[in-house]
């Protein structure tokens, strides 16, 4: 059965589309695209129809992972079409439980911390890149890279 995963930060141009990419690049390495659809969003509408921010791209890029994301809001109709919405920080966490209250009984998606995933790193938020530098988001895949594959081995285990 397919897996659908809705990746959601704030404006759907740094880490967000990120995940997208890194999780998409795992599935493809492990041989798996076809069980999952990916998608990502945000919350807010500022930067609607854009590519991926171009320095999380070529951060991305230097690493071998492709970011085909284009930005979108998150919708109310999300809630019912993804399996599982998996939030970068707090505020997010915080909308999108708003958001999932306002679909009511028909948001049957589980709502998660993307770091409730992580295994190397302690932190609980994927801090957001945009007004730092090229550090910034480096550290923004080493998160997604981790939290990533540990999501992946939940839920497709390896044999
Ligand atoms: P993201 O980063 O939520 O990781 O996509 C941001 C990008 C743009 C803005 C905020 C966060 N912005 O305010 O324009």
């Amino acid at each position: 059965m397919t897996q659908k995963l809705l990746f959601v930060c704030l404006g759907n141009i740094c880490r967000s589309p990120a995940a997208e990419g890194v999780f998409l690049h795992l599935l493809e390495k492990r041989g798996l695209s076809d069980q999952f659809v990916v998608d990502s969003a945000g919350t807010g509408g500022w930067h609607v129809g854009n590519p991926a921010d171009r320095r999380m791209q070529a951060a991305a890029n230097r690493r071998g992972i492709n970011l085909p994301s284009r930005a979108r809001q998150i919708s109310l109709d999300d809630f019912s079409s993804f399996d599982l919405v998996l939030t970068m920080d707090d505020d997010n966490l915080a909308a999108v439980q708003v958001l999932a209250r306002e679909a009511g009984p028909r948001a049957t998606a589980s709502i998660k911390p993307m770091l409730s995933y992580a295994g190397r790193f302690s932190e609980t938020e994927v801090p957001d890149p945009y007004y730092g530098g090229e550090a910034g988001f480096e550290h923004v895949l080493d998160l997604l890279e981790d939290a990533c594959a540990n999501l992946l081995d939940e839920l497709s285990p390896p044999a």
